[in-house]
């Protein structure tokens, strides 16, 4: 696909915000300061060890990308930094929107634009850019890093989430290719490894209500995000993360994302960038 049809096919898919598939099961069906609290009980209790990869400063000039069900983002404002929200989708713009409206938080800015063109935002101008599953749906992860690495300060924190290239989802995907690829591409040279998933394998990651999977994801191993992230001064990688399968294994989610496989092989990588 060009990247003019990513971005519109992007637009149109994450207008209905990520996270909607779980919030009717949670029972969730308007946009009332209370159900959002319900929603974000749900979304940090699921994934618990993501606000110390975040780690927001006060006085910090925040940009968020990708905002989605908008968790993250009304964090960041509960913790009154000084943020804006950048998202290609519109309808993921209104909806964190709507919650700055609800708690009366006035210091937002609202940026409806792609990370891959920004015009609206000054270069060198951020503290912290937080980017939580967002930059392997842009069509261009490459670029993405380069748009992050021009808008921060020097010294400036990148935090971002992408998906794992080789995870145990993978492995059991697809094991010989999995394995050769990685003693290649990984192991025993530093080259690293990105793809494009297929639509099946990306529905597993994220879908709409109506069933309809991402248009774009790309999934990156550890070397390939260091080499995309070489200018930084210094580039940090962990693994997080497992399906709900394991928790049957495990006894429970609690236990089953620090397992073994959760730390090793999980489904996602949080990177840290100081630049
Ligand atoms: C999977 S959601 C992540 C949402 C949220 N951060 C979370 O963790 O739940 C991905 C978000 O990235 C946004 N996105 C996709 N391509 C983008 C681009 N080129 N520029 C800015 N945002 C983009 C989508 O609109 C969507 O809101």
């Amino acid at each position: 696909l060009k990247q003019e049809e990513i971005n519109t096919q992007n637009k149109k898919f994450w207008s209905e915000p990520c996270g909607t598939i779980s919030a009717h099961k949670l029972g969730i069906t308007s946009k009332k300061r209370e159900e959002f609290l319900k929603y974000d009980e749900f979304f940090f209790g699921y994934y618990p060890y993501l606000k110390s990869y975040i780690n927001p400063q006060k006085n910090d000039e925040i940009l968020e990308i990708g905002l989605g069900y908008g968790s993250v983002s009304q964090w960041l404002m509960e913790e009154s930094t000084k943020a804006t929200f950048l998202d290609i989708a519109p309808g993921a713009i209104e909806q964190v929107r709507k919650r700055a409206e609800l708690i009366g938080y006035s210091r937002g800015r609202f940026v409806n634009e792609s990370i891959l063109e920004v015009q609206s935002v000054a270069v060198n101008s951020f503290d912290k850019i937080v980017a939580i599953g967002c930059l392997h749906h842009t069509g261009d992860f490459h670029k993405s890093i380069e748009s992050c690495y021009n808008l921060l300060k020097n010294g400036g924190i990148l935090v971002f989430m992408v998906y794992n290239a080789f995870s145990y989802r993978q492995f059991l995907q697809h094991p010989l290719n999995s394995l050769y690829c990685y003693f290649k591409n990984e192991f025993l040279s530093d080259e690293g490894m990105a793809f494009y998933g297929a639509e099946s394998e990306n529905a597993v990651y994220d879908q709409s209500s109506g069933g309809e999977s991402a248009p774009c994801t790309q999934f990156l191993s550890k070397n390939a995000i260091s080499n995309a992230c070489a200018k930084f001064k210094s580039v940090d990688i962990s693994i997080e993360n497992i399906g709900g399968m394991a928790n049957r294994i495990f006894g429970s989610r609690e236990k089953s994302i620090k397992s073994f496989i959760a730390k090793k092989l999980g489904t996602d990588l949080y990177v840290v960038c100081v630049k």
